[in-house]
This record gives structure tokens, sequence and C-alpha cells, in this order.
């Protein structure tokens, strides 16, 4: 099972790959850097699975509360900020869109 890592801190050593033509540069690694740069180095059909933990533009502008009343912990870091929704749609659909090319036909997100 080919799988990918998620995880950004932005990393200029990962411009220099034009591309991951072979698998082990793949296979077992964690690859650094901005997903949407990384992804469009890999070619279709690649993974079995895709697990993602992505920004939820979790920027709450109230209080707000779970059915237990406790209080729901905004995240306020800076990868979770966008313009608004268009922008914080634009960003899902751009990771979205190439997580399901490099996704093989019959792999699982
Ligand atoms: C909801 S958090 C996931 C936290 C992670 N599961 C953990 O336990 O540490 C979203 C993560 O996506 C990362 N992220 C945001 N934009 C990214 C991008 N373009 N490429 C790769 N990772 C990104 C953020 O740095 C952040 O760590």
């Amino acid at each position: 099972m080919n799988l990918v890592c998620q995880y950004i801190i932005m990393n200029t050593e990962i411009k220099k790959i034009m591309a991951f033509n072979d698998e082990s540069q793949i296979i077992n690694k964690i690859i650094v850097g901005d997903c949407l740069e990384v992804m469009k180095k890999i070619k279709d059909n690649t993974f079995d699975m895709i697990f993602a933990d992505p920004p939820y533009n979790m920027q709450l502008q109230n209080e707000l509360y779970w059915p237990n009343n406790t209080k729901v912990d905004g995240v306020d870091d800076e990868w979770d900020q966008f313009g608004g929704f268009e922008d914080y749609n634009k960003f899902s659909e751009a990771w979205l869109k190439e997580a399901k090319r490099v996704l093989k036909e019959n792999g699982t997100i």
C-alpha cells in the first residue's frame, strides 16, 4: 500500500524534485512540503489510500458549545487562516482534485 504524508513544512529542497518517477522515492517515505506542490509531481493512480487531516477553517467568531456543553476550542493557527469561504473552498477543491488524480481507481480516501 502506498501512502503519502500530508504534513506541511515549506521546504525549498522539494522544488528540486521535478517528478517522483521512481516508486522508491515515495514508498515508506515522509515527503515534506506543500501538498499542492508535492502531489503535482506524483503520477496518476499511485495510491491505494489517502488519509488527510486538512485545515477546517475553524475560525470561530462567537462562542460555540458541544452538545455536552463543553466549549468548542477553535483554531487560530496561521495555517487555518483563509480569506473567507471562497478561499477555503478553492483550497479544498485544489487538494481534493489532486488527491483524486493520484488515488487509484479502486483507492479510498
Ligand atoms: C487539522 S491540522 C492536522 C494536524 C495533524 N493531524 C496533527 O495531529 O498534528 C492541518 C494540518 O495541515 C497542514 N497544512 C495546511 N496546508 C497544507 C498544505 N498546503 N500542504 C500540506 N499540509 C498543509 C497544517 O500545517 C496543519 O498541520
